[in-house]
């Protein structure tokens, strides 16, 4: 199962930085979004974030330039169904996710693996809807992309080996570590970080400390690189929150229960960084 090219749906903040990894580390790159601004505003991002390892000495001009000539954009799903394996990285919402990969299956070779980012939507179901649950798996990168080291691969009950191995391949290409997960509601990094975070809500919501001082007592006495509420407003809050309600439904337990606080600012359009505020102020 040699893996040369992917495509990769999804131009948002998470796709986008999926195709300049895998772009830089030789693999042909198609990236796929519904709407032309998207993907322009994707290749606007990839090339300021490859500048940024170009002037940090990370990457030479020569090899940015040879990657993003590897990288191609389409508005055709179909487009994509030559590629050997498929990144799925749209939005977190599972009919989205259902539709694409609907419209993705007639156009497959049969050989292609299946992924999805999916911070925490099962992948089981993902996969048992398709026509190739044993070549399905989990693919979740952590963001900011390029920056992050770590990629969480998931199993599903049906994923089978050879899938499992190849992709373990793809991560060591990429040069990132993989931490390999069972299909439990939102794996691994995120069963641990997003309750933490929902802790530094409550901890707001109660009136134990201020923005400021959560994440001052984090990042200081924590050695944490974000406060829990910079780095909630970084991830957006609404993607905590539903990370959060997978976990609470997933697990039944009420531990798990998202803070009302978290909530609120949700239902105010208070995203974070994408919508200009959430815990902090970015107009
Ligand atoms: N692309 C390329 N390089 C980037 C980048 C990007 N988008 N963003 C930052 N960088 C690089 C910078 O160029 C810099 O490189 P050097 O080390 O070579 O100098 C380095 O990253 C650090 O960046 P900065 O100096 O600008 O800023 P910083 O030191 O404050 O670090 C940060 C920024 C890397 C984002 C850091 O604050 C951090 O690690 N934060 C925590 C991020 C985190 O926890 N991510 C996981 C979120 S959870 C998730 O993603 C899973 C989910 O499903 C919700």
């Amino acid at each position: 199962m040699a893996i040369e090219s992917v495509g990769v749906v999804g131009a948002g903040q998470m796709g986008n930085g999926i195709a300049h990894v895998f772009a830089l580390a030789g693999f042909d790159v198609l990236l796929n979004d519904i709407s032309e601004d998207s993907l322009a505003k994707a290749l606007v991002t990839i090339d300021k974030n490859m500048d940024r390892q170009v002037s940090r000495g990370k990457i030479t001009a020569e090899e940015k330039a040879a990657a993003q000539a590897r990288i191609r954009t389409t508005l055709a799903l179909p487009d994509l169904g030559q590629t050997d394996l498929i990144i799925e990285a749209a939005t977190e919402r599972e009919e989205v996710k259902q539709k694409i990969f609907d419209a993705l299956l007639p156009h497959l070779k049969p050989s292609t693996i299946l992924t999805s980012n999916t911070s925490s939507i099962s992948i089981t179901r993902l996969a048992s809807r398709t026509d190739r649950p044993e070549k399905f798996m989990g693919f979740h990168f952590m963001n900011p992309v390029p920056v992050m080291q770590l990629v969480e691969l998931i199993r599903g009950i049906a994923t089978d080996q050879p899938t499992w191995d190849a992709m373990h391949e793809v991560v060591r290409k990429l040069g990132k570590t993989a931490a390999s997960a069972e299909d439990f509601p939102a794996f691994i990094v995120n069963r641990i970080l997003i309750p933490m975070i929902n802790e530094a809500v409550y901890t707001l919501y109660e009136g134990v400390g201020s923005v400021k001082s959560i994440d001052e007592s984090m990042k200081l006495g924590a050695n944490h690189p974000m406060g829990p509420l910079e780095l909630a407003d970084f991830i957006g809050l609404d993607t905590c929150l539903a990370i959060m309600n997978v976990l609470y439904e997933g697990l039944a337990d009420t531990k798990y229960r998202p803070c009302p606080l978290l909530t609120k600012y949700v239902e105010a359009g208070w995203l974070g960084r994408k919508s200009g505020r959430g815990f902090y102020d970015y107009r």
